[in-house]
């Protein structure tokens, strides 16, 4: 899979927030075809006209999050974690079939530099378990900060690890990446996820540290 185009529309459920909509704003600007899925159709409106503004022309789509995931082939799931499983319950009928590719990051306790693994593992372990496996998962993107994705001049220092159960399916997360001028890393399986997601809290904590909002992870040894 080298180019993301070929993977056809692209719903962000929960793409008015601010990671989807930097991812779906560096989709857009790459020629990629993109809805803006909201839990109020209106919201996903306004936030898509936001961006054909920003892009100068007339190629973002809001929807409500259904009807957003009924016209993708991929869906992408950037919500907050605590409303991953009721967000997951009313697109379920729309995903068999198709790709769902989750950017979620459990966030749990007060602080949020300390890691708190969900009962399941991850919350990719979790969404897959909840969609069945007529539906391929890809967890991605989990540790690259949303202030780094709304100008796409702004070249970003970090890498996006990419897990699924086959290498073909993290062949999507890889070129999403691309389209979005990140380098994807094939990251192994979904069982992986516990570890990236994990690594989400070590930026936080890591920021704050430093007091930066632009801690990520690059992976060395690979060839260019
Ligand atoms: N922000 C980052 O830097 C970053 C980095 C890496 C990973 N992530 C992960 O990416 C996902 C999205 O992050 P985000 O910062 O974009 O999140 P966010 O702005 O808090 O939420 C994204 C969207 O989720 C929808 N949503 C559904 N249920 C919600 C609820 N109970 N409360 C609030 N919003 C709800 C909202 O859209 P509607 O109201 O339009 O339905 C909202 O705009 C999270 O799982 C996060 O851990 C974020």
């Amino acid at each position: 899979m080298a180019d993301a185009r070929e993977l056809g529309t692209i719903a962000v459920i929960g793409g008015t927030g601010a990671e989807g909509s930097g991812l779906a704003w560096r989709w857009a600007h790459a020629g990629l075809d993109v809805i803006i899925g909201s839990r109020l159709a209106e919201k996903g409106a306004g936030a898509a006209a936001e961006l054909n503004a920003r892009l100068g022309r007339e190629c973002v789509r809001g929807a409500d999050n259904v009807s957003a995931a009924q016209q993708a082939s991929i869906v992408v799931l950037s919500v907050p974690y605590e409303s991953q499983a009721a967000i997951l319950e009313t697109i379920l009928p729309a995903l068999p079939g198709k790709t769902l590719v989750t950017i979620v990051a459990p966030l749990l306790g007060e602080k949020k530099g300390r890691y708190t693994p969900p009962p399941g593992g991850s919350a990719a372990l979790e969404a897959q378990a909840q969609v069945g496996e007529g539906v391929t998962l890809v967890a991605a993107f989990q540790n690259v900060g949303a202030h780094h994705l709304s100008d796409v001049e702004h070249a970003i220092d970090c890498d996006v690890l990419v897990c699924a159960e086959t290498r073909e399916a993290r062949e999507v997360g890889v070129a999403l990446a691309k389209a979005a001028g990140l380098r994807g890393v094939h990251a192994g399986v979904l069982a992986n996820t516990a570890v990236v997601e994990g690594l989400t809290a070590v930026l936080i904590a890591i920021n704050a540290a430093y007091k930066v909002r632009s801690a990520g992870i690059h992976i060395t040894g690979l060839p260019q």
